[in-house]
């Protein structure tokens, strides 16, 4: 029976990469399935439309009833949730009409909820030091509680999910990088960040603390929604529900040496004075040149974790691309942030409103 897949944040980078990647799949069973996008916009709706193959639909993703008609009227069984990470009531809208959609056609729904591994390093607030994700990461984000956006919506996810017999997984999202394959936003966050905040300060600068976070290339992060969908897909049984947590990175990014190679690139294109890289004064001023919430600015710039992916790779996931390539190819990063950095991004509006 053809099953139909919903992707939320399809106009943005990691939800229009994975679009395009399902679009392109020429072998079963991604190819048998319908594919539904979520876009906020009228201008982002007409874009994707001339795409072949995907049903664009229009919806304020807050909008519960709107939601809950977009879900029952397309039949929708799985959704990958990717327009955020933070927004507790898109989630909860989404999974409340899952639960619906389930018990109007008596067959199992899913919900696959994309978080960010941040959250499990001592500045995102995780206290208990190395973490795998076959570890009970539900019961000890419980534990810790608090005002974190992202850590409500995971604790949220897991119970509503269960309360309604939807059966969820959790994607924890590190620093991904690489142009993106969508139709509307190709950038990701920091390096784009970086290089336009370097730019307007004529300087480089980077914090105080070398961090090494997690990181991913987007075609290796796509390659591992399409293996989770797939397996959905399939029915093969995989972690779920409490114990459904993939971390989806496979190398780090060396936080100094990223910044010393955004110097070198920027100062041969002429755009930063030299080609040093000086220390930011304060974190508050940080913030402020990035427009990232001073709260949660040591979490998404200067955090490392000591994390361990473990399901991904028991589900097959074969990522291509290392730290070694990452660094190499930082000049190619930059160039496409030069290029394609015209689209404002509310990835972080969530936490810049909590932060007001
Ligand atoms: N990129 C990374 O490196 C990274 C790392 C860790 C976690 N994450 C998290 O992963 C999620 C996706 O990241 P991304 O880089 O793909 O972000 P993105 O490019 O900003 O894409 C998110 C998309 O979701 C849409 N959206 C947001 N709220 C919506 C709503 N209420 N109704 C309908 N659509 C809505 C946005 O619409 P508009 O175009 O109208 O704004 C945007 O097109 C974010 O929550 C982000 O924080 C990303």
């Amino acid at each position: 029976m053809t099953q139909n897949i919903l992707i939320t944040g399809a106009a943005g980078y990691i939800g229009g990469s994975i679009l395009a990647d399902f679009l392109s799949r020429t072998s079963s069973p991604i190819k048998d399935s319908r594919i539904y996008a979520t876009v906020r916009s009228e201008e982002q709706a007409q874009r994707l439309s001339k795409i072949d193959g995907v049903n664009v639909i229009q919806v304020d993703l807050s909008d519960e009833a709107s939601v809950s008609e977009a879900v029952l009227r397309n039949e929708i069984d799985i959704v990958l949730h990717i327009a955020s990470s933070m927004a507790t009531q898109l989630a909860a809208n989404l999974i409340n009409a899952l639960g619906e959609r389930r018990k109007a056609s008596g067959a199992q729904t899913y919900f696959v909820q994309s978080s960010v591994t941040a959250l499990l390093s001592i500045e995102g607030g995780w206290p208990y030091g190395e973490v795998k994700d076959t570890d009970a990461i539900f019961e000890k984000e419980k534990e810790i509680g608090g005002p974190n956006p992202v850590r409500q919506t995971n604790i949220l996810v897991t119970e509503l999910a269960k309360a309604q017999g939807v059966t969820s997984f959790n994607v924890a999202l590190p620093h991904v990088y690489g142009t993106g394959s969508g139709e509307w936003s190709k950038l990701s966050s920091s390096i784009p960040t970086y290089v336009r905040t370097s730019i307007a300060h004529k300087q480089v600068y980077k914090f105080d603390v070398e961090g090494r976070p997690p990181a991913v290339h987007i075609s290796d992060l796509v390659s591992l929604y399409a293996l989770l969908t797939t397996k959905i897909l399939q029915k093969e049984p995989m972690p779920s529900g409490e114990q459904g947590h993939y971390f989806g990175f496979n190398h780090r990014s060396p936080y100094w040496a990223v910044m010393d190679r955004i110097a070198t690139s920027l100062h041969a294109r002429g755009l930063v004075a030299d080609a040093s890289v000086k220390t930011w004064p304060s974190y508050k001023m940080a913030a402020e040149a990035m427009s990232l919430p001073e709260l949660y600015i040591r979490a998404m710039c200067t955090s490392t974790g000591d994390l361990v992916p473990v399901n991904a790779y028991k589900i097959g996931w074969q990522p291509e691309w290392t730290e070694e390539r990452y660094l190499a190819d930082i000049d190619a990063e930059v160039q496409a942030a030069l290029d394609l950095d015209m689209i404002k991004s509310s990835r972080y509006d969530t936490l810049l409103s909590a932060e007001k």
